[in-house]
């Protein structure tokens, strides 16, 4: 790859305690993205899909391996350390999107740049360019509860976008999108993309799978990471109404979490 790699985990597991035993939620985990590429992740649900995702963040930390960002070992950084570059060099868009309630489009998209003191003019014109660009610009002054859920998405992703991040990680961000909302974010990822950010998407959505402009599909299986795959080889030749599979994700046997 000639591209800049900006983000790459090394060799990464992943334990978390389960009970009295311990349970290895992601296994030697190998993976380099880089700048103006968008790859897949995918599997099934309870495969370490969001677990891999909040590792690339710099949320979790590895039990084993490590995780590099421009090059740093992030995942080697004290904690506020690692905060810190999260902060500047990283976009995530939660699956349950974590938009504050009461508060307005506009603060919520402004709660990334609040230690910059950027809650000022500056601050607050870029959050609004972040909503514009969304098409969500019109509703800066409303709260974020009246939104309906498309909407809700798009300031999510204006704020995982404010900071202008490096790094743009998004868990299944389609699962509550019609189809014209899903293709909207698509070409928003693309424009990201094209950009220069590394974007890695989590989803099992047929929309994302089948989308010539993914450049590499991987698949988790009980948090081992498969080479890639190019988009539409997954999906083989069955063709399964996109509609219900934006939610209903095959599951392996004994496994039901998401
Ligand atoms: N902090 C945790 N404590 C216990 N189990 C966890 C924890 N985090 C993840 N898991 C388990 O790890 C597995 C992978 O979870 P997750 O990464 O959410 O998968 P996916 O996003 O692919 O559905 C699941 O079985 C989940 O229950
Ligand atoms: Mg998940």
């Amino acid at each position: 790859m000639t591209a800049q790699v900006v983000i790459e985990a090394r060799g990464v597991s992943k334990w978390v305690r389960d009970g009295s035993r311990r349970r290895e939620v992601l296994r030697g985990v190998s993976l380099a993205v880089a700048a103006g590429e968008w790859v897949v992740l995918t599997g099934p649900s309870g495969s370490g899909k969001t677990t891999l995702l909040g590792v690339l963040g710099g949320m979790l930390l590895p039990s084993e391996g490590e995780v590099l960002i421009d090059g740093e070992a992030v995942s080697r950084l004290r904690d506020r350390h690692r905060a810190e570059v999260r902060r500047r060099k990283v976009g995530y868009l939660f699956q349950d999107l974590a938009l504050v309630p009461g508060m307005t489009c506009l603060d919520n998209v402004l709660l990334p740049l609040l230690p910059d003191g950027l809650a000022t003019r500056e601050g607050e014109s870029r959050a609004l360019a972040a909503l514009d660009r969304l098409g969500v610009g019109a509703r800066a002054a409303d709260k974020v509860d009246g939104l309906s859920g498309g909407e809700k998405q798009r300031v999510a992703l204006a704020r995982a976008l404010v900071v202008g991040p490096r790094v743009l990680l998004l868990d299944e961000p389609t699962a509550h999108l019609d189809r014209s909302l899903a293709e909207a974010l698509l070409a928003d990822l693309e424009a990201l993309a094209a950009g220069g950010a590394a974007v890695v998407v989590s989803s099992h959505d047929p929309r994302i799978l089948s989308d010539p402009r993914v450049n590499r599909i991987f698949t988790l299986e009980a948090g081992v990471l498969s080479p890639p795959a190019v988009a539409g080889e997954l999906l083989g030749a069955s063709s399964v109404p996109g509609d219900i599979l934006g939610e209903g994700a095959p599951s392996v046997p004994g496994e039901g979490l998401s």
